[in-house]
């Protein structure tokens, strides 16, 4: 039966109790009405209206978005359409960067153009180089990144004009570009090892792994395995919606600061231990662990609530995280070329055991992409603070795109919201030699 046959109709009736009046707002999409419909609801005319009130924005659409789709009760991902399963298993970074950032997949003299456009951006100006030497020896790779992608706004000073498409796609393409070169750059800073520059000739993870780890040889060409292993942690971390840093990234871009200031404010968010930091707290929290046989009393703290289980539950995904399943299979294939990382079988078994305690399973906390990636990382020899670095590298599409997507969009405007205010009344100000 159709809507009009069966008198359906797709409004939303509210009663405001207060006044006893009625109000009909319109159902978008499914099942979204707009905010802005709820101001009409007034107690009387000097009234704001009402609002919603939902701190970490639960169950707030921000935005209306093409890029990517995820059904956390179902555990899909899909770019553009695409799912995440099909991407990781015949696709590469580049061309799923172009997919995102694009809308389509490329075709081969599209994907061949974008990856020339990328390798001729991998270097960055020489001032780079004494940016990073100004750190303190031990600093944190991160903490580098960040700053050093601010310092690229200054560089390039035409990319405050955001609402040019071709200014904006030049700096995409330098920012997709000069990531690796930059973390390559950290990471070696941080080892007292001279700077690699980046080859033209190698794939966007092998010239990334040429940077990283070429001592004293002319040529370093990576393990084939591994070199197609980080490309497909690339894809798995290219997006991921509406999180946290893709938010900070939209909030700091309505303002229409340029996109290297806006991404160095997203970079910020992801290094949170809640968000990409995560894979470095996980890494962290297996060696604390240190033997299978302490796991049972790390479960016990977790449900006493003294530990959190880190690498485990997810805010979208209520069944499992689709980027852990293939993350597990890639951990396999590293594993048979670089030796099975011996932390592996604490993971296992913090696993194995979470799935079956009901304190995990009532609350839907599976592994997330971030529980096994830090194994990944650490066979692929990096070290722990190098984990967030290599979540930015990829997670740069996914920014880009979500940004792009919002200066093309009619509707937004500088991001505000609103507040509760629950402060004190006016009072009258007292001077300090009369305060109590
Ligand atoms: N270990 C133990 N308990 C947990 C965990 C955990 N990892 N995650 C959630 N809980 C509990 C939480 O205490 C709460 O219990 P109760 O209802 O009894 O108070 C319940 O599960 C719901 O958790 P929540 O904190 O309301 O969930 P959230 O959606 O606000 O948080 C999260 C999502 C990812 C921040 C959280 O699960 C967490 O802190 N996980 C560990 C950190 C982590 O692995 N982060 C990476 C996320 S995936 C990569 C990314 O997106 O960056």
């Amino acid at each position: 039966m159709s809507d009009e046959q069966s008198g359906a109709k797709n409004t939303l009736s509210i009663r405001d109790n207060r006044t006893g009046r009625d109000y009909e707002v319109e159902i978008h999409e499914g099942d979204v009405i707009r905010a802005m419909d709820l101001r009409q609801i007034k107690v009387d005319e000097g009234d704001f209206g009402m609002m919603s009130y939902d701190p970490a924005f639960v169950n707030t659409a921000s935005t209306r978005s093409t890029v990517t789709y995820i059904d956390g009760a179902n555990g899909i991902l899909q770019y553009r359409g695409y799912p995440i399963e099909q991407l990781a298993e015949r696709s590469s970074f580049l061309e799923v960067a172009y997919l995102l950032l694009k809308g389509e997949l490329p075709t081969q003299s599209e994907l061949d153009a974008f990856v020339q456009d990328v390798t001729f951006h991998t270097y960055v100006h020489e001032n780079m180089r004494d940016l990073l030497d100004s750190f303190r020896y031990d600093a944190h790779s991160m903490g580098m990144m960040i700053s050093a992608v601010s310092a690229l706004s200054t560089f390039y000073p035409e990319a405050k004009n955001v609402h040019d498409p071709d200014t904006r796609w030049i700096q995409i393409n330098r920012l997709v570009a000069k990531m690796p070169t930059l973390a390559a750059f950290a990471y070696r800073y941080h080892r007292g090892l001279p700077l690699v520059y980046p080859e033209n000739e190698l794939s966007y993870s092998a010239n990334f792994l040429n940077m990283l780890f070429r001592i004293g040889v002319k040529e370093y060409r990576p393990n084939p395995v591994l070199e197609r292993a980080l490309d497909v942690l690339f894809i798995l971390h290219a997006d991921h919606e509406q999180n946290c840093s893709a938010t900070t990234m939209r909030v700091i871009g309505s303002a229409e600061a340029d996109p290297f200031s806006a991404m160095a404010g997203a970079m910020a968010a992801l290094y949170g231990p809640l968000h990409g930091g995560a894979n470095e707290q996980v890494l962290r929290m297996l060696h604390r662990i240190g033997d299978v046989k302490n796991v049972p009393e790390f479960i016990k703290g977790v449900k006493n609530r003294e530990e959190r289980l880190m690498g485990f539950g997810h805010r979208v995904y209520k069944s499992y995280d689709p980027r852990a399943a293939i993350i597990k299979r890639t951990a396999e294939e590293v594993f048979e070329v670089t030796g099975r990382n011996p932390l592996l079988d604490i993971a296992l078994e913090l696993e194995r055991i979470a799935l079956e305690e009901d304190f995990f399973v009532s609350r839907n906390l599976y592994p997330n992409v971030d529980f096994y990636s830090g194994l990944i990382y650490q066979a692929l020899g990096f070290p722990v603070e190098m984990f967030p670095v290599l979540f930015a590298i990829p997670r740069t599409v996914g920014w880009l795109a979500q940004w792009q997507e919002l200066i093309e969009d009619p509707e937004q405007r500088i991001a505000r919201p609103r507040q509760v205010f629950t402060g004190s009344e006016r009072r009258e100000f007292v001077p300090v030699e009369e305060r109590g």
